[in-house]
């Protein structure tokens, strides 16, 4: 028998008992008379004593255990001395009369603990050495609780889950396809789902009504801390539903989960905003609601007062600090430094300081006075103590930027924790969006998103003025997921191509399997998906998926612990008739 118990088991009423444990070696203490070791399993840490003076020769075989051995210790749980507070066994030891070592390990390229030495790379090269360690044990014990969570909550709706291929067509959602040639016939490709959407919609077509699956999507994107090549969907699908239904099943599934993962009860605090009211407010259309110092814009009360920044922007407008108006002018150099990097992309920041005596300081002193910072005061609700921080420039451009500025300066001021939860819907989003390099509309969430009824009448002659039956879910200013009402029509689903510059042939070809099923009885539907990792992440406090990744891929989308993606055998081309052409290797 390898154990009677796990490492992290055994507490004072196992006082006396025999028992077995094996596990891998955390430390080991060699005191002279007595030797200790730290045994580690998923469950914890149970300390092993060898006596020197009763078993000699177990105490010196103890001592050569290096650290990451895996043994199997067999002894007698004593009460210990000096208790350790910090673990669930931390009243206990094992006292040692049996040893064996189950396998031996080399020293490891860095060390497994919470903080371990070893670099990121390194800790990638040795994934499967890292996933010892606990914080990551903890991320992945998470995501398994989660993933239990969102199955019970969808199986109590009514939901089945139903699994869709991985070899399936391109599916439009906006990043590359990864693809896949085929052996049998010769000089086609799969591809891999960047989500199973169009599987979803015809499974409302067969009737199943309520469809979910955790599912494998793959995108061919540039990658980022919240993007990995291939990253996992709650994907979900009802039919005979509109926003409001779908809006409120998914509304409860974020209140279950942050009531059973992490003990918050939100109540009704579930805004819904438009997408227009969004990036008016907080220049983006993925909100962080923990705080809310609004975006305001002033072009109107600033503008033909001879600054020429000003006069010549598009857009003007700013947020207010509370109570920091005593900020140094090193601070606020720093903040222009944030807001003129080039992923920030502003020209330059205008301040103004409410000072605590009524007066005013701001870097536009000379071109504005007394009466107009008053103006500007009370635009902003602003009183005495408070900082006003002003972008002027193209609008998208400063909206931006003003939304990072508003992230920057809520992060420094601590209004952003880990433990408070704000979710909310963004609405109303347009259907198209115009695309300058290509000369043609392109759908904003995809080509199966229906238009809100009361601007169809613009289908034809002004595309570009409809609004999407679509939604977003947004928690701490992180896209959680999205979703939309979708087109059940043939006529509507052939012009929405139409639209999106696909000729009737090109739509056929595409996507002729899913206009055939509208034929046969299409039933209303909507749907949604979420992105797993970061609402895992989200709920675990981090803004990087790739700690709750098993085994993720690296900024450069390479896998290198098993270095991947790698050359394949001229065999393998071969058979699959693919030829290499790559002309700069
Ligand atoms: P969408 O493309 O908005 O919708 O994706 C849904 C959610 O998936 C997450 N996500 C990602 N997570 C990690 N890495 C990525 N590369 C990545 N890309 C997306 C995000 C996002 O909100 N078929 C539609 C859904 C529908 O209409 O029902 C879809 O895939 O959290």
């Amino acid at each position: 028998m390898y154990r009677t118990h796990n490492c992290g088991e055994l507490s004072k009423s196992n006082i006396g008992d025999e028992v077995v444990l094996s596990g891998w070696v955390q430390k080991s203490r060699d005191l002279g008379g007595m030797t200790f070791i730290d045994l580690r399993d998923r469950y914890g840490i149970t300390q092993l004593v060898f006596n020197m003076e009763s078993l000699p020769e177990l105490c010196e075989q103890a001592r050569k255990l290096g650290r990451e051995y895996v043994i199997r210790a067999v002894g007698t749980v004593l009460e210990r001395s000096n208790k350790n507070l910090k673990i669930s066994t931390g009243d206990i030891e094992v006292d040692v009369k049996q040893l064996q070592v189950l396998s031996s390990s080399e020293l490891p390229p860095f060390t497994i603990e919470d903080e371990s030495d070893g670099g990121d790379e390194l800790r990638m090269k040795f994934r499967y050495l890292d996933l010892r360690r606990n914080p990551l044990q903890r991320n992945l014990h998470l995501r398994h609780k989660m993933a239990q969570e969102i199955r019970k909550y969808l199986d109590e709706q009514g939901f089945l889950e139903i699994e869709t291929p991985y070899l399936i067509k391109s599916t439009p959602e906006g990043a590359r396809d990864f693809v896949v040639p085929s052996r049998m016939n010769k000089g086609q490709f799969y591809a891999l789902p960047q989500s199973p959407q169009t599987f979803k919609q015809l499974l409302m077509i067969s009737g199943y009504d309520k469809y979910f699956q955790l599912v494998k999507c793959f995108r061919d994107e540039d990658l980022r801390a919240d993007r990995q090549p291939e990253f996992t969907q709650i994907d979900c699908e009802m039919s005979f539903v509109e926003q409001e239904d779908v809006l409120n099943m998914f509304e409860g599934m974020i209140r279950h989960l942050l009531d059973k993962m992490r003990n918050v009860k939100i109540g009704n605090d579930f805004p819904r905003i438009s997408y227009d009211e969004a990036l008016r407010d907080y220049g983006t259309d993925k909100p962080d609601l923990r705080f809310s110092m609004k975006i305001r814009e002033i072009s109107r009360l600033v503008k033909g007062k001879g600054f020429m920044v000003f006069d010549k922007a598009d857009y003007i407008g700013g947020i207010k600090v509370e109570s920091c108006a005593s900020y140094s002018r090193k601070q606020l150099d720093r903040l222009t430094d944030f807001v003129t990097q080039p992923q920030v992309g502003a020209k330059g920041l205008v301040y103004l300081k409410i000072n605590e005596d009524g007066s005013y300081k701001s870097s536009v002193d000379k071109f504005f006075k007394e009466e107009d910072f008053r103006q500007w005061k009370d635009e902003f609700d602003a009183v005495e103590g408070d900082l006003l921080l002003i972008l002027a420039g193209g609008k998208d451009e400063s909206l931006f930027a003003l939304s990072e500025l508003r992230l920057e300066m809520g992060s420094r001021l601590g209004l952003r924790s880990n433990n408070e939860f704000k979710p909310l819907w963004v609405l109303d989003f347009p259907l198209l969006e115009w695309d300058g390099e290509n000369n043609r509309y392109s759908a904003m969430h995809h080509p199966f998103t229906s238009a809100r009824a009361e601007d169809l009448e613009f289908i034809e002659s002004d595309p570009g003025k409809l609004r999407a039956n679509a939604y977003d879910l947004v928690i701490n200013g992180v896209e959680i997921g999205g979703g939309s009402i979708r087109i059940h029509d043939m006529k509507e689903q052939k012009q929405m191509f139409r639209n999106l510059g696909f000729s009737d042939e090109q739509a056929e070809s595409q996507f002729g399997f899913l206009m055939e099923a509208f034929k046969y009885g299409a039933p209303p539907h909507g749907g949604i998906a979420l992105g797993f990792d970061r609402l895992v992440a989200l709920f675990g406090g981090s803004e990087s998926i790739r700690d709750y990744i098993a085994f993720p891929k690296n900024n450069s989308g390479r896998d290198v612990m098993i270095n991947s993606p790698s050359s394949i055998s001229d065999k393998q081309l071969q058979e699959l008739s693919v030829k290499l052409d790559i002309k700069d290797k």
